[in-house]
């Protein structure tokens, strides 16, 4: 896991857009993985701005609310759609994102793995993570190895969200996530946290146990890991002077 630490959310955010960028122009056809939230606007939005060439590239959601519609203002549809996707040229066919309407859950999400795999993998999956260390919407006790699949948000996520949905009330109780076995599939994680709220999930995902109490915690396992992280939600971990050696100290081949 190669911790990156920048003194605010907009220096964290440009290195992981650089990293995206990369991946974009050395592989045309790449298979993105997105997230949503408050943590990746900044990505998007310097994302943008780079003016890439996104015609072959294609997209999957890590999640979506169930029984929210797709138009709904809060959905991840509407998210995507507003803040991403229709500032870019990707083709609408090459984006995908659980349907959280679907009458049949588990039947779209076996149909959602079988698109990943069909699309060659993930190679690059965008993360964000939960006060509680969730990942996707996979909250703490969710299987380490799970799929694609509903869950059922914590009080803690539905707490978090309410600031989306206009009071805690409005929020959904469940929503569609990749799994945890979906997500450690993908070539490449890319986790970007900021604010001091974060802090804590970040410094038990990345120094403490392996634990399904913190989903985050299972990147430990995969081979390659980048998290962007800005000083607020890095004063937690232990080995901070350590990472930050580390990153000013990067060989020339391994620039970003
Ligand atoms: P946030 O959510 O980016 O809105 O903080 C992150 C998450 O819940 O994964």
């Amino acid at each position: 896991m190669e911790i990156i630490i920048q003194p605010d959310p907009a220096a964290a955010a440009e290195i992981a857009a650089r990293l995206i960028a990369r991946l974009i122009r050395e592989k045309p056809g790449a298979v993105l993985g997105l997230a949503t939230g408050g943590t990746p606007l900044r990505l998007y939005c310097e994302l943008v701005k780079m003016k890439l060439d996104w015609r072959k590239i294609t997209t999957f959601n890590l999640d979506e609310y169930a029984g929210l519609p797709s138009q709904h203002p809060q959905s991840y549809h509407s998210f995507m759609r507003e803040k991403f996707f229709r500032h870019i040229n990707i083709a609408g066919n090459n984006t995908h994102i659980p349907n959280g309407m679907a009458k049949d859950i588990p039947a779209i999400c076996e149909r959602y793995e079988k698109k990943i795999r069909a699309a060659g993998g993930i190679d690059l999956q965008l993360l964000g993570i939960g006060t509680d260390g969730h990942i996707g919407f996979n909250e703490p006790s969710s299987s380490l190895a799970s799929r694609t699949r509903i869950k059922t948000l914590t009080p803690r996520t539905r707490r978090d969200n309410a600031r989306f949905f206009g009071g805690e009330k409005n929020v959904p109780h469940h929503a569609v996530t990749m799994g945890i076995g979906t997500i450690l599939e993908a070539r490449h994680c890319l986790l970007l946290a900021f604010g001091r709220k974060k802090a804590r999930a970040i410094a038990a995902a990345a120094e403490g146990p392996v634990t399904a109490r913190n989903p985050a915690s299972v990147l430990q396992m995969h081979p390659k890991v980048t998290v962007c992280l800005d000083a607020a939600a890095a004063s937690c971990l232990e080995m901070k002077k350590y990472y930050r050696w580390v990153y000013e100290n990067k060989p020339d081949w391994q620039n970003i």
